[in-house]
């Protein structure tokens, strides 16, 4: 399987998972997803981050994205990890983990990088939107945990951005002020952007978030 690129459909794929059998467009539904790799079960950084996904979960499901995890350890591997992560991060896992022995769905998503491991997957993560397209991708090597604040704010980038003329700048944060998109032209930025705007440049214009 070639690269995955933004816009690209997410391959769609079956699989056995710590919550059932899962479709995964399906799955899905109209929800915005998040599947992300880690390297194997009983791993020190693994275990922290899923760990901080299931304390973040609440969030995530505000923004109305589904989470699903993926190493290329079996489901009783998974089962019995599980518990560990419950007891050393103080939580429970509510989403499930895709247990992929035969390393289907790793490579369909190239989260093999050979030259990094033959046999692990990388710290891959996959943001899907409604309309099963790819709309972010990030690699981590198996050194360094993910930061997930940064994913929030991301799916609050993109749904942001699917919904107004806009874009977000360099270390936005939900609430801050957002980039009108180049495409509005002057006239029409009062009737879109009733909360006024700041030209800075002509081609930088800065508003206050829409749908604050
Ligand atoms: C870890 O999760 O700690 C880890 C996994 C594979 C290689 C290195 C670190």
């Amino acid at each position: 399987m070639a690269t995955l690129r933004l816009g690209d459909i997410a391959p769609d794929f079956k699989a056995e998972t710590t919550m059932g059998n899962v479709s995964f467009h399906e799955w899905l539904g109209d929800s915005w997803g998040v599947l992300f790799s880690h390297p194997a079960d009983f791993t020190p950084v693994c275990t922290t981050e899923l760990g901080t996904v299931a304390n973040y979960f609440p969030e995530f499901e505000k923004r109305n994205t589904k989470v699903i995890a993926l190493s290329v350890d079996g489901l009783e591997s998974h089962l019995k990890w599980i518990k560990d992560i419950e007891e050393t991060q103080n939580v429970t896992m509510q989403y499930p983990i895709i247990a992929d022995e035969d390393k289907t769905v790793a490579n369909l998503y190239d989260m093999i990088h050979p030259n990094a491991s033959e046999t692990f997957t990388v710290r891959s993560v996959f943001i899907i939107g409604p309309d099963k397209k790819v709309k972010l991708t990030l690699t981590y090597p198996a050194s360094t945990g993910r930061n997930f604040d940064e994913l929030l704010r991301v799916i609050d980038s993109l749904q942001l951005t699917a919904n107004y003329s806009v874009a977000t700048p360099a270390n936005w944060k939900d609430g801050d002020a957002v980039v009108i998109s180049t495409s509005v032209a002057d006239h029409d930025i009062p009737a879109k952007f009733p909360k006024g705007y700041q030209q800075i440049k002509t081609y930088l214009r800065m508003t206050p978030q829409p749908n604050k």
